[in-house]
This record gives C-alpha cells, sequence and structure tokens, in this order.
C-alpha cells in the first residue's frame, strides 16, 4: 500500500465509524447475506460483537503505516477464530462484506480509489491472518470479490 491508500482507508473509516453502531450491522447482514450459515457461528450479542469487530478494524487502520504493531495481535486473534470454527474461505467473504458495507454506508463518496485501497488493506491483514490459522499455503482466497 501506498501513502495515499493508507490515508484513503485511514479517512474512509474515520467517516464510516462517525455514521455510528448500525454500520457494523450492516456488516453483519451483508455477511449473513452471502453466507446465512455463518449465522450460527455467532453465539453472543451482535451489537457487542460490532463494537469489537469496529475497535479491532480500527486497530489495524491506525497501525498501517507499521505493521509489526498489529500484525501480532491479528494473527493470535485468526488462531482464536479456529475455535469459533473459522475456515481461510471466510475470509474472502468477510472482505466482500466489508466492501460492500462501505459502498452502501457511504455511496458515491465510496470512490473506486477508495474501494482498491480497503482491498489492499483487507487483502494485507487477510494474508496474515489466515497464514497463521492455516498456513501460507492457503492464501489465494484471502481477497475480497466485490
Ligand atoms: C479481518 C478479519 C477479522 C477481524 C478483524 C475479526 C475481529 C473479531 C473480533 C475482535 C472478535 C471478538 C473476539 C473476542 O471476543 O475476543 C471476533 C469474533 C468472532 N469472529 Fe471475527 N474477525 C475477522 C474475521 C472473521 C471471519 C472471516 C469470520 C467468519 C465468518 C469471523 C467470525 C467470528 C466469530 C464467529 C466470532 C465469535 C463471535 C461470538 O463469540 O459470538 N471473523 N472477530
Amino acid at each position: 500500500m501506498n501513502e495515499q491508500q493508507i490515508q484513503l482507508v485511514q479517512e474512509t473509516f474515520a467517516r464510516a465509524r462517525r455514521l455510528g453502531p448500525h454500520v457494523a450491522a450492516t456488516f453483519y447482514a451483508e455477511l449473513m447475506t452471502i453466507d446465512p450459515s455463518i449465522r450460527a457461528m455467532f453465539k453472543g450479542d451482535m451489537v457487542v460483537q460490532g463494537e469489537k469487530l469496529m475497535n479491532m478494524l480500527g486497530a489495524v487502520v491506525d497501525g498501517l503505516r507499521a505493521p509489526q504493531s498489529i500484525l501480532p495481535t491479528a494473527c493470535a486473534l485468526a488462531v482464536k477464530h479456529l475455535d469459533y470454527g473459522v475456515e481461510a474461505k471466510h475470509y474472502a467473504m468477510v472482505g466482500t462484506a466489508l466492501l460492500r458495507t462501505l459502498k452502501h454506508e457511504l455511496g458515491q463518496n465510496f470512490t473506486q480509489e477508495m474501494r482498491e485501497a480497503w482491498g489492499a488493506a483487507y487483502q494485507f491483514l487477510a494474508d496474515a491472518m489466515i497464514a497463521a490459522a492455516y498456513g501460507s499455503t492457503a492464501r489465494p482466497s484471502a481477497g475480497p470479490a466485490a
């Protein structure tokens, strides 16, 4: 990712967060539309879960210029996701749901450049998480599809 992409991702995320907690709800709705079987993996309160997700994404977005500051936490989180029944193929679905959420929430303000910057940021994160949890051979499925 170049500096301009990092700035775009940080600005977009700040804008999405200002829209409030319903952004996380939009994300889960998009994710369950892609694969309804994912719903059964979530056992807790989805508002609390949404807040955890947004906080973690916020930490990743803040740390894009210093990946070594975020990757150990992200990789430990990926290993924890094994206990939730998460498989490598699910990461691409999450990436797609994330891009659709940003498009849905930001509308015309979500430009092609932003989409590409988010795609690169998510791919970077998902590749690292997948490699940590499943080994690097699972990499091709990491990228978002929309
Ligand atoms: C960039 C990728 C991801 C991030 C940043 C992320 C973030 C998180 C966070 C912060 C938690 C809470 C952990 C805790 O309570 O200690 C969590 C839980 C969870 N995540 Fe993810 N996650 C990601 C990918 C995925 C994927 C690909 C799936 C599969 C569909 C998934 C499904 C779940 C489930 C089922 C839980 C547990 C919910 C519960 O306890 O009810 N996550 N995630």
